[in-house]
Order: structure tokens, then sequence, then C-alpha cells
């Protein structure tokens, strides 16, 4: 395989362009199917197009940027990751993927290379999940694990829908999700946890991506006066929310299991200094690497917040708003990820990925894994993320060489290869997430 590298400068210089569109009061919010995530939209279909890739987006806003090169009837390998992000994020969070992915697609052009099927490039809607649930949204419905219709009526947390709003914003396309299908998908992400710059390692090969338990508490207790209530007569919801906080810590603190908790959103109601809250409305993430763990703990939960609601005499529901088991990535791309970066002379160890990520959902439908850089201090979700320069283009020329030897691969490679080499993997059915479906309580 010749050696061939992305520009890195064009890739650094695209970064900071995007990551400084949606930016309001001098804070990246580019939440999904906004004006901002219009913007961005509209600037990575522009350097698609000056790429000479054709443009297809679809129903539920996927984008796609595909190099009509080699077989047309050959299954293309796809690269992706998103560009919506989080409140007040960094510029790295998907959009490296993306923009790393465009530069491989250039490098492999402008070195004549032939690839032997077409490669593509995506940048999936909603993956951080903070506008409309699930996370992974877009993806989702590309691999068929959420119905287009259901997810174009995904309610967002200010009251609008998906469907409305990626038709408002001119990205509800023509296609029909999951159109293409690809012959193996792989993304380039920052590690957004802090292994890799703790072990000053450039590259992480990631062989697994844990479960994710999505899900919204509403606690109903009884407004009252601050003042005249004595204490033991209240039925206070803010008070029971915030044990809920305060359980989760404890138990996860007191174990030795890698189970995370985060309540990231809280309101009360009526929400006022001298009156007791009647209602708080909170979220939970729980994530767990093993799906048997997961379990064990959204069962504890669930018994937690029985207790919680007569111990406080107040109620208590419970909405599921994502579910998803622990996946295997595909281990002849983790092995091709790794020996790819020690072509490079980069030193690599495997990881599970504690985030969620687009290829989680990819892997339902074909071989996906995915490439760690590091994050600085490991900081992400903060416009505090950063990853070096040296490590962006490091990754970015892994990247581009494992797509190069995956486009040259012809149809029948992954069928003989899975056979002769990989009996043993499971690839992991995730849950489907369900907008009615919560804790049982
Ligand atoms: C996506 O960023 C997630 O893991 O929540
Ligand atoms: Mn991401
Ligand atoms: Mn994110």
């Amino acid at each position: 395989m010749p050696s061939f590298a992305i520009d890195a400068s064009r890739l650094l210089a695209r970064l900071h362009r995007l990551g400084d569109t949606g930016r309001t009061d001098g804070a990246l919010t580019r939440l999904a199917a906004s004006d901002a995530d219009r913007a961005g939209r509209d600037l990575v279909c522009g350097w698609m197009r000056e790429a000479g890739l054709g443009v297809e987006i679809d129903r539920v806003g996927n984008l796609f940027g595909i190099w009509h090169a080699g077989d047309p009837a050959a299954d293309p390998v796809l690269i992706g990751s998103h560009i919506d992000t989080v409140i007040n994020a960094g510029i790295y969070d998907g959009c490296y993927g993306v923009l790393a992915g465009l530069s491989v697609i250039e490098a492999l052009q402008e070195a004549g290379f032939t690839p032997a099927r077409p490669i593509a490039l995506a940048a999936f809607t909603n993956e951080e999940g903070v506008r409309y649930a699930p996370d992974m949204l877009g993806s989702l419905v590309h691999a068929g694990g959420l119905a287009v219709e259901a997810a174009l009526a995904a309610i967002g947390t200010d009251g609008t829908t998906l469907g409305g709003e990626l038709a408002r914003i001119g990205y509800a396309g023509p296609r029909t999700p999951g159109f293409l299908r690809p012959h193996a998908y792989v993304e380039l992400h920052i590690e957004q946890g802090p292994v890799l710059d703790a072990e000053r390692l450039p590259l992480g090969a990631v062989e697994t991506l844990q479960g994710i338990s999505w899900h919204r508490i509403t606690i109903d207790g009884i407004a009252n006066h601050a003042g005249t209530t004595p204490m033991a007569m209240r039925r206070d919801a803010g008070h029971a929310a915030a044990r809920v906080v305060t359980y989760l810590r404890d138990r996860l603190a007191g174990s030795n299991a890698p189970t995370v908790a985060t309540v990231g959103c809280m309101v009360f109601e009526p929400n006022a200094i001298n009156v007791i809250p009647a209602r708080a409305t909170f979220t939970i993430d729980l994530r767990d690497p093993d799906e048997t763990r997961l379990q064990t703990e959204e069962a504890a939960l669930a018994d937690f917040l029985v207790t919680l609601a007569a111990a406080e005499r107040v109620s208590i529901a419970s909405e599921r708003l994502a579910r998803f088991e622990p996946v295997i990535f595909d281990p002849a791309i983790v092995a091709a990820i790794e020996h790819a970066a020690a072509q490079r002379g980069l030193r690599t160890r495997r990881m599970t990925s504690g985030a969620g990520h687009d290829a989680q959902m990819m892997a339902r439908i074909c071989p996906a894994a995915m490439i760690f850089v590091p994050s600085i201090d490991g900081i992400s979700h903060n416009p505090r993320e950063h990853t070096a320069a040296s490590d962006l283009e490091a990754g970015a020329n892994v990247l581009l060489d494992v797509i190069a030897t995956l486009a040259l691969e012809p149809d029948d490679f992954w069928w003989n290869h899975q056979k002769s080499e990989s009996g043993d993997q499971t690839k992991s059915e995730s849950g489907m997430p369900s907008q009615s479906e919560g804790i049982p309580l």
C-alpha cells in the first residue's frame, strides 16, 4: 500500500471554521435541526461538493457525500460521525470525524488512488440527543432500529418535532433512510475521556462501547408555603429528586464496577424561592460496559424509586428515553487499525468507548469500529475540549490507511473473513428505545 497523507492544515482550518459556525455570545451550541445546525450543514455540504462528492440527504436529515469511484454496484465503505453539538460545546466532538473523513477522501483522490468500491462520508442527525431523544437517532434510523415516522415525530426539549424542524431548515431530504448499505463503517473520534492522554498514547483502537440507559423521571409532591409547613409535614418533590441524585452517587462511588450515572437536567415547578416544589422532572443517564450489570443497576434504581415514593409521600413516574446494549466492534477492523498505526510508528491500546457514537448503530448492519485520539485532560462536552494538532493529523492518517484497505476489498471479503477468523464474534443487538417504557415502578 503506498503511503498517503491527509492535508492537516486544511483539516484544522475547517475544524475551526465549523467550530465558529453557530456560536452565540461566544458559545458553540449547534443543536440538531436548529438554525445553527443548518449553517453547519450548509458549510459541510459545500465542502463535500467542492471535493466532487455526490451529496444525498435522507428523510431524517442524515447527510451523505459519496465518492462515486470503483465498482458502482459495490457497497461503499462509509466514514461517519456527526456535526450536531451539546450546549456550550467544544469544536472536536463529531466534527473531527466528519472533517477527517473528508480529508481522507480528498487525499485518496489527490493521490490518484483507485478504490474498488465507492467511499462515502456521513454526518448523522441528532447524535447528541440533547434536543431530541434518543441519541444517535439518525444512525439508528439508518440501521433500521427506529421507524422514520417515529423519528420525525420525536418531540424536542423545546416542544418542536424533529420532522418539523428538519423541514424548516431545508434538510428533510428525499432519500429513504438506509438507502446506502455500507461494506464497512469506520468512525474517528476524540476519546472524550482521560485514558490516552494519561498514558501518553496517540491512538486507541476501540473494540467495545458501553451500554446506555436514559430515563426521564417525574416526581409529584404538593406545593406549599416554605415558611409555614413544618419539615416533617412536607411532600417535597425537590427533596425527593435530590435523594435520587445522592442515591446514584453513593451507590456507584462505593462500587468497584465501572458503572456511571449522571443527572444532567432538573427542573422544579413552580420554581419559586418560597414554594415547596410540587414537581421535579429530571433525567438519568446510566451506563455500563456489561449488559447484566446495567440491568442490575436499572432494577436497583427502580426499587429505590418505589421505596422513595413511599418514604417521601410523593408519586414517581419514569419514562425510557433511550436504551442501547453494549456493542462489540468488528475484530478485523480493530486489527486493521492497530496494523495501520504500527506501520506509521504510532503506539495504540485497545479500549472501550464510554461515550455513545453512531458507530454503535452502524455495527448492527455492517462490520464497524472506531479510532480514538487523545482528549487533553479528558475534557469533553465543554468548550475546553482540545486535542493536539499532531494527534488530529495522526488519527486522520490512520483512518486514511484503514479506509484505503477496506476500499480495495472484494465484496465477498467480509463473508469469507468472518467465516474463517471470527467465529466467536457476537454483534450485540441493541435494545429498541421506546418513548413509553420506563423503569418499572
Ligand atoms: C454522546 O456524546 C453521549 O455519549 O452522550
Ligand atoms: Mn460525538
Ligand atoms: Mn458528544
